[in-house]
């Protein structure tokens, strides 16, 4: 079932430009890792206030309230190349081991924000305006989050060195 969708994203038009011109892909992979160095680049620099090593003159509000926005557009052009990428050899990524656990790591990444945003985060706004040691669950997810997010740059390397072409029973 989920082979013969991979087979569609596959077959479709854009699928089919971004395999047969030569410089499409490479043009598509490198805004995908220039987004990709604005995503993890500045999801660290929250990550690493709410572990308490990094900008501590400045208050995990502040800093959540400057740095995100462009996190999340840099997130929106990360996933739309990576989907390009992805449906121009859509069965073969999809059956590929790196491919499938950095898309987990993803969904992993997305839960623990969502934890800090309903959960360890949802009082931020009463941590003050100076800075000071963040509360544990907020350490927490930040260092999940630093771990998490190293593991899908490292896995997403690892997909073009293991890329094989899979053969459907
Ligand atoms: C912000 C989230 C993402 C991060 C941090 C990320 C990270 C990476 C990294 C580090 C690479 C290797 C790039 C290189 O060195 O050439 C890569 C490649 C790739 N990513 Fe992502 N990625 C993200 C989102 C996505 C999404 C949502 C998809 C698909 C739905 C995707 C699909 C791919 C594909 C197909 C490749 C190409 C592998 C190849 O053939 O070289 N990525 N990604």
């Amino acid at each position: 079932m989920l082979d013969s969708i991979f087979r569609w994203l596959y077959d479709t038009a854009a699928g089919v430009v971004i395999r047969e011109n030569e410089s499409l892909f490479p043009w598509i992979e490198s805004i995908h890792v220039l987004a990709i160095v604005l995503v993890v680049g500045s999801i660290a620099f929250v990550d690493l206030r709410l572990l308490g090593v990094a900008s501590r003159d400045r208050s995990v509000n502040a800093l959540t309230r400057d740095v995100l926005p462009s996190t999340w557009i840099a997130f929106a052009v990360a996933a739309l190349t990576g989907l390009l990428m992805f449906i121009s050899n859509a069965v073969n990524y999809a059956h590929n081991f790196y491919f499938q656990i950095k898309i987990l790591f993803l969904v992993l990444a997305a839960a623990n924000m969502l934890f800090f945003h309903f959960v360890a985060g949802r009082d931020v706004a009463t941590w003050g305006a100076v800075a000071g040691p963040t509360p544990f669950k907020a350490r927490l997810a930040g260092g999940t989050s630093l771990t998490l997010w190293i593991c899908i740059v490292a896995f997403g390397r690892w997909i073009g060195f293991t890329l094989q072409p899979h053969l459907s029973g």
